[in-house]
């Protein structure tokens, strides 16, 4: 069968349905492309720390209600170092920008709500996606579903089909450069119906490894701790898991800390991780198809949406104005974004975390970057402004 739009979408988690939403807030007719389900796609656990513009940008989508009632509002974060607390105080620091502490999973309720309300196609359990003839004027995606062959004619290719997706590996070798980190660690996540140890998100730099207090609302918490690059959930028991957290937060906390069954428990590996030119032809890639981040800084998600922003902000103004130029600018609107993104996340990480492949000279140099940050005005000031993120770029 052959279907035709405006823009294929490969990939329905949050960059995928958030432009889809705002292309068709402009009238721009989009198909999106799933290949599993959408429980399947709910189900991943993944961080909920939303910067300022991304915020905005639900907000310009038209789904910022519930994000804006059932999210916290958060002024500040914590960094502990040598047992001491630090805040950091995020609104006085960056002259009243907050972060909004709202579950990746609520967010893609939201989207794939309003993309039922929007009547866009979407097909889901698609199999055997392909990009076709990228480089013409003349683009389309091959997949199956329901048994079928199909063909979606397009002006253009949005890949939004995270890392392991199609899109990137459908560009030619010799037109990507690939950059990436693999760090000796990874982040063992707990989530659990209970009431978090602080109101507000705890980062803990520790001698045992690195320890993660976040919440996703005042009954909910999600725990993270830094474990071995070879080391597997199976390995640690709730219990395991709880003593280990106590053993890593400073006293006053590990004394308050309320413990319960867990609901999730995963591993996430930690990478740095750049594709450039972020776009081949007519195809564009946005969010983990491109890029990843370790998950120190709350990055992935809000770099996702940076991308999401500039191919949104390009394509209406290709429809609206005939504005074709700006074609040809998304990659490096969107890499500019993309690398302070990476080096903040890259940074954290290294201040945070004691890397087994770090020699003592360097641990020391890290130690003594993080505390004489977190001493200084100017040093906290740098960490809030990123943290809250940077502005988006304007484009016209
Ligand atoms: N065909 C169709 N869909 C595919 C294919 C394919 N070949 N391969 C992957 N997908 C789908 C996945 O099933 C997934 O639902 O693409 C989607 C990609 O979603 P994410 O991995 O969430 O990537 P993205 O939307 O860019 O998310 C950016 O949110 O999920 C976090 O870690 C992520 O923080 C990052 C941010
Ligand atoms: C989370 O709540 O899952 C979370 C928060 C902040 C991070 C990473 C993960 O830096």
């Amino acid at each position: 069968m052959s279907v035709k739009t405006k823009v294929a979408i490969i990939g329905a988690g949050p960059s995928g349905l958030l432009l889809g939403q705002l292309l068709h807030k402009q009238g721009i007719e989009n198909v999106v492309l799933e290949r599993v389900t959408p429980d399947y796609v709910l189900g991943r656990i993944r961080a909920g720390v939303l910067e300022t513009g991304f915020a905005r940008l639900m907000r310009e989508a038209g789904i910022g209600d519930r994000m804006d009632t059932e999210g916290e509002v958060h002024d500040g974060v914590e960094i502990v170092v040598n047992d001491r607390r630090h805040r950091i105080d995020l609104k006085g620091l960056t002259g009243g920008n907050t972060v909004i502490v709202y579950g990746q999973t609520e967010l893609t309720r939201d989207l794939m709500e309003a993309r039922t309300r929007s009547k866009q196609r979407t097909y889901y359990e698609v199999s055997n996606v392909q990009p076709q003839d990228a480089l013409t004027n003349k683009p389309y995606v091959t997949f199956e579903h329901d048994g079928a062959r199909h063909r979606l004619d397009c002006d253009y290719i949005a890949g939004c089909d995270g890392f392991h997706g199609v899109s990137r590996k459908s560009i030619p070798d010799d037109c990507i450069t690939e950059h990436e980190k693999l760090y000796p660690g990874g982040w063992l996540g707990l989530l659990s119906e209970t009431p978090p140890v602080n109101p507000e998100l705890v980062y803990i730099k520790h001698a045992r490894g690195f320890a993660l207090c976040s919440l996703r609302s005042q009954t909910r918490s999600r725990y993270y701790l830094q474990v071995g690059k070879d080391d597997v959930v199976e390995a640690w028991s709730d219990e395991r898991f709880w003593d280990e957290l106590k053993r890593r937060l400073p006293e006053e906390l590990s004394a308050k800390l309320v413990t319960g069954p867990s609901i999730e428990k995963s591993i996430a590996p930690m990478r740095s991780f750049v594709a450039e030119p972020m776009q081949y032809g007519n195809l564009f890639l946005l969010g983990d198809a491109a890029h990843i981040v370790p998950p120190t800084g709350a990055k992935g998600l809000n770099t996702a949406g940076g991308d999401v922003h500039v191919l949104y902000k390009i394509l209406s103004l290709v429809y609206g104005e005939g504005r074709t130029d700006l074609l040809e600018k998304y990659s490096d609107i969107c890499l500019r974004r993309v690398w302070n993104g990476q080096r903040f996340s890259w940074w954290m990480s290294n201040m945070l975390h004691d890397f087994k492949d770090t020699s003592a000279f360097e641990l020391n140099l890290h130690t003594s970057d993080i505390e004489y940050h977190l001493q200084s005005d100017a040093g906290r000031k740098v960490i809030a402004e990123q943290y809250v993120g940077l502005p988006f770029e304007k484009i016209e």
